[in-house]
């Protein structure tokens, strides 16, 4: 995969907008504001590629990018308190209504902030994942913000929260720093090509 020929494709605001699977699909989920869309962006080297903000609920609809035969989809968060009832709700059939349609799904990034343990909402994505059977890797997000040692210590705390199966991926991330850019670059490109 050449991470140049990535593409906007289209933005979503319902899941019944969204057209049939007909690539395999790399999808992106976690809190709002666990870096999403900065990890995307990352992952191509391009900053504006998906729209980031300090102010959590940045991405409000479902966008897809695709790349060389891969289509790449960026989720609104969840968890957000801070949005009326009818935006939240909106967002859960998005998020929801996504995963529920028969999609070619070859890898669920599940996104969780490393300085912190996983929200009730973590687990039950994880959970989720597990549960139907979808091949999944966990990235901790902003782990310039922690010391080496800290990393390690909240990686296996972390691991051990959510259960994780030894086959699991977890892969220490920062997407100011590049961290573990390339180690999910390798996943990706892996799934994609089974
Ligand atoms: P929503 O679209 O609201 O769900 O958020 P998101 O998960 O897409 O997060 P986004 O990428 O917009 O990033 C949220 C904030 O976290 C921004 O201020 C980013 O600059 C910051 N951020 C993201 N990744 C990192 C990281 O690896 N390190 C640090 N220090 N900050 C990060
Ligand atoms: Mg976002």
């Amino acid at each position: 995969m050449n991470i140049n020929n990535v593409v906007f494709e289209r933005s979503f605001g319902t899941s019944s907008q969204l057209p049939a699977s007909t690539l395999p699909e790399i999808a992106f989920a976690g809190r709002s504001n666990v870096g999403k869309s900065s990890l995307l962006n990352k992952l191509f080297n391009r900053k504006g590629l998906a729209k980031v903000s300090q102010t959590p609920g940045k991405t409000a609809t479902i966008n897809f990018f695709a790349c060389d035969g891969v289509r790449f989809v960026d989720l609104p968060g969840y968890g957000y308190a801070k949005v009326s009832k009818s935006e939240k709700e909106r967002w859960s059939e998005l998020i929801e209504g996504y995963f529920n349609q028969d999609r070619d799904l070859a890898l669920v990034v599940s996104l969780v902030d490393i300085r912190h343990a996983a929200s009730a909402l973590d687990e039950g994505m994880v959970g989720f994942l597990r549960e139907v059977g979808l091949p999944f890797a966990v990235a901790l997000t902003k782990a310039d913000k922690l010391s080496r040692q800290q990393q390690m210590k909240q990686r296996s705390a972390i691991m051990r929260q959510l259960g994780l199966a030894s086959d699991v991926p977890v892969v220490v991330c920062s997407s100011e720093k590049g961290t573990g850019i390339d180690e999910l670059r390798a996943l990706i490109a892996a799934a994609a090509t089974r």
